[in-house]
């Protein structure tokens, strides 16, 4: 049965929900096999497939071509599109395009926007033009140049006040959804008690309603470190790696064909 938002407000207090990102057809596929409730093309997909440092560079055209191959799986999952770095933070309507097209080009059943308090009216309007927003607050990743490099958020009081107002705001908007991303667990704790609508973490602990991993990090296909709260369920960069060189030894030995 395929998954609305609805079903995933719905699921907040009955059994933690399962999301995952996906940038192709066939990791769109087995995690719909899976079971996995919320597909999320997330901007990762500069870090993840396009070999970028961060995912600043990464465009919309990028991930409507993404998101499209995603939904062409057909998946039971939501497919949430995010929307990249600038286009938040365009003018309103111009946002309202890329919003759209995520849903008619894309084939997404919702968009994910960056930003707490300081995006509320944006996320508002989207939300009244009848697409559905999931929120994103904590480590803003397209603020990264802004910010100077990865933490933790929501460890001082204060921080933890701002997350706080943040998360409020945005489910105000009517966003179905919140993703906090490397938040103190006990703040996720107080997000989480405080809304009404699931809040999805990641590297934020377990007191939340959902977890959502990057599908690289915990199939092992990252190159390099992956984040500390990071569960790698697969070595599939090293099974991949091994499958090419007993490729390349068969063809150079004529072992192949
Ligand atoms: O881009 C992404 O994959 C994300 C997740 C880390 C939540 O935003």
């Amino acid at each position: 049965m395929k998954t609305t938002t609805r079903t995933l407000r719905e699921l907040k207090g009955q059994r933690p929900i399962v999301a995952l990102t996906a940038y192709d057809f066939t990791t769109a596929r087995l995690a719909s096999e899976a079971g996995v409730d919320l597909i999320l093309v997330g901007d990762s997909l500069g870090t993840t497939v396009l070999g970028y440092e961060t995912t600043v560079p990464v465009t919309l055209e990028m991930m409507l071509h993404h998101t499209a191959a995603v939904a062409r799986a057909g998946p039971d999952g939501l497919v949430v599109m995010d929307i990249p770095f600038p286009e938040a933070h365009r003018d309103v309507g111009r946002l309202l395009d890329a919003c759209a097209r995520g849903l008619q080009e894309g084939g997404a059943g919702a968009v994910k926007i960056e930003g707490g308090a300081a995006m509320a009216d944006r996320i508002a309007r989207i939300v009244a033009a009848g697409i559905p927003v999931l929120g994103h607050v904590g480590l803003l990743p397209q603020q990264i140049h802004q910010l100077g490099g990865y933490r933790k958020f929501g460890k001082t009081p204060g921080e933890r006040e701002a997350l706080l107002a943040d998360a409020r705001a945005v489910e105000g908007t009517g966003a179905f959804g919140l993703v906090v991303e490397m938040v103190d667990p006990e703040c996720t704790r107080e997000i989480s008690e405080a809304l009404k609508i699931p809040v999805i973490g990641i590297g934020a602990g377990s007191h939340c309603d959902g977890q959502v991993l990057v599908s690289h990090d915990l199939l092992g296909l990252t190159a390099g470190k992956t984040p500390s709260f990071v569960r790698r369920y697969a070595e599939a960069g090293k099974v991949i790696g091994d499958a090419f060189k007993r490729y390349a030894a068969d063809v150079r030995n004529g072992n192949f064909p």
